[in-house]
């Protein structure tokens, strides 16, 4: 997702120096091109030669440099994006006042491009009104600052101030950098994941769904700076989603009283789940015994959720919903999009072992209303096809 991204890391001397390690090292999974400036205080608690290792890169320590060059107006216009990780009390009281007293915070000064801090620091310290005062002019020219965890602190103590997770840094370099700010003001709602309907209360009927392509649409538009909710069946996914509002549901009915609930005044609905369409006729209030040899479920059909929509569904609501197909793919998802009355149906082929269901990646098509194809995505990331799908569907307005 990054490739090509210049990103500028600068580390100043906090506890929290080695964390940036994996940052570094997961920017470089990403293809970003990486660039480490260091403070004299941050090589007291790592050493340069881990981050230029892993960058590839020589590790920039000071202004002074004798080959010709002056490094912070070079590393400047270098970057695309500045993430300064951790950022100690020091170089946030610096950057927000303008001292350029080392090569950190004169790159700052020399530099206008969009820049994280992530403020790294015992609770007491973050908490001081002086560090708010200059966090807040931070924020007034521009920066994003990252709200520090909660937690135990190395001090021992518990409180504000912990290094967040680096997935959630990382998510904030892509929103960004990558993506165009396209649902901006608007509201979405994400359904993901498997339903469960239950037999009796130990045993349920379900799908093979891991949720992951439904969060990863709504990762996508929340990262297109959409205010994204998310409606979720029970599933195992690790992705962060820090920013999107999550509720969690299990069974079909419920999935559709939490869409009935959240969809007034959405700009889009995105329906992902793979919700049931049976489930058992009765539901057995005890654990069933296994003194029978056969064991006959009557199933029943459970509620259309997009059916009902459809009724209410105003013009300037865009739904776009998923189909997953093991046969005739492309006739059931066209009679899909007509009778629900979507305005996108994403078409999986399910019967593929190595895409889909479980998997990291994905291909997929895109019909419209009328049930055209409009596109093609081959095979890549589901973080990739999510926001492709998007920006498909809004470039079509
Ligand atoms: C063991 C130790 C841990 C420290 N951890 C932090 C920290 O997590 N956050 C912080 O703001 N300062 C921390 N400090 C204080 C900074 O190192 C100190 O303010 C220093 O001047 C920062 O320099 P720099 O901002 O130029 O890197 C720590 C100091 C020590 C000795």
């Amino acid at each position: 997702m990054l490739h090509r991204v210049k990103v500028l890391v600068g580390v100043s001397g906090g506890i929290a120096a080695y964390k940036v390690v994996d940052l570094v090292s997961k920017l470089v999974r990403e293809r970003a091109e990486v660039k480490v400036i260091m403070t004299k205080n941050a090589c007291e608690f790592i050493t340069p030669l881990t981050f230029s290792s892993l960058s590839k890169n020589p590790v920039y320590l000071n202004d002074f440099s004798k080959d010709g060059i002056i490094p912070h107006l070079a590393l400047a216009r270098w970057a695309d994006i500045f993430v300064i990780a951790p950022a100690t009390a020091n170089i946030i009281g610096k950057c927000a006042n303008g001292i350029g007293d080392d090569l950190l915070s004169t790159t700052f000064l020399a530099y206008n491009g969009p820049t994280i801090f992530v403020p790294s620091m015992n609770s007491k310290m973050y908490e001081r009104s002086t560090t708010q005062k200059n966090l807040s002019i931070l924020k007034s020219m521009g920066c994003t600052i990252l709200e520090p965890d909660i937690g135990r602190l190395a001090s021992g103590e518990v409180g504000i101030g912990r290094y967040p997770d680096n997935e959630v840094i990382l998510n904030e370099i892509m929103r960004i950098v990558v993506y165009k700010s396209l649902l901006f003001g608007k509201r979405i709602l994400v359904t993901a994941g498997p339903t469960r309907e239950f037999i009796d209360p130990v045993r349920f009927i379900t799908n093979r769904s891991s949720g992951k392509m439904g969060y990863e649409m709504a990762k996508a538009a929340y990262m297109m700076g959409g205010d994204v909710k998310l409606i979720t069946g029970v599933t195992q996914l690790p992705i962060s989603l820090k920013g999107i509002e999550r509720r969690h549901v299990a069974t079909a009915k419920e999935m559709l009283n939490a869409v009935r609930e959240e969809i007034e005044g959405i700009d889009m609905l995105i329906m992902a789940a793979a919700v049931a369409d049976y489930r058992p006729k009765e539901i057995k209030s005890q654990k069933i015994k296994k003194d029978e040899e056969q064991l006959i479920l009557t199933l029943e059909r459970t509620e259309d959720i997009l059916k009902e929509l459809k009724e209410r569904k105003r013009d300037t609501q865009t739904f776009i919903g998923f189909a997953a197909e093991t046969e005739e793919h492309i006739e059931n998802a066209r009679k899909k999009v007509v009778e629900k009355g979507l305005d996108y149906i994403v078409l999986n082929d399910v019967s593929k072992e190595d895409i889909g269901f479980e998997s990291d990646e994905n291909e997929v098509l895109l019909l419209d209303r009328r049930g055209e194809i409009i596109a093609h995505i081959p095979r890549k990331q589901k973080v990739q096809v999510a926001k492709e799908i998007l920006e498909i569907v809004l470039e079509r307005g």
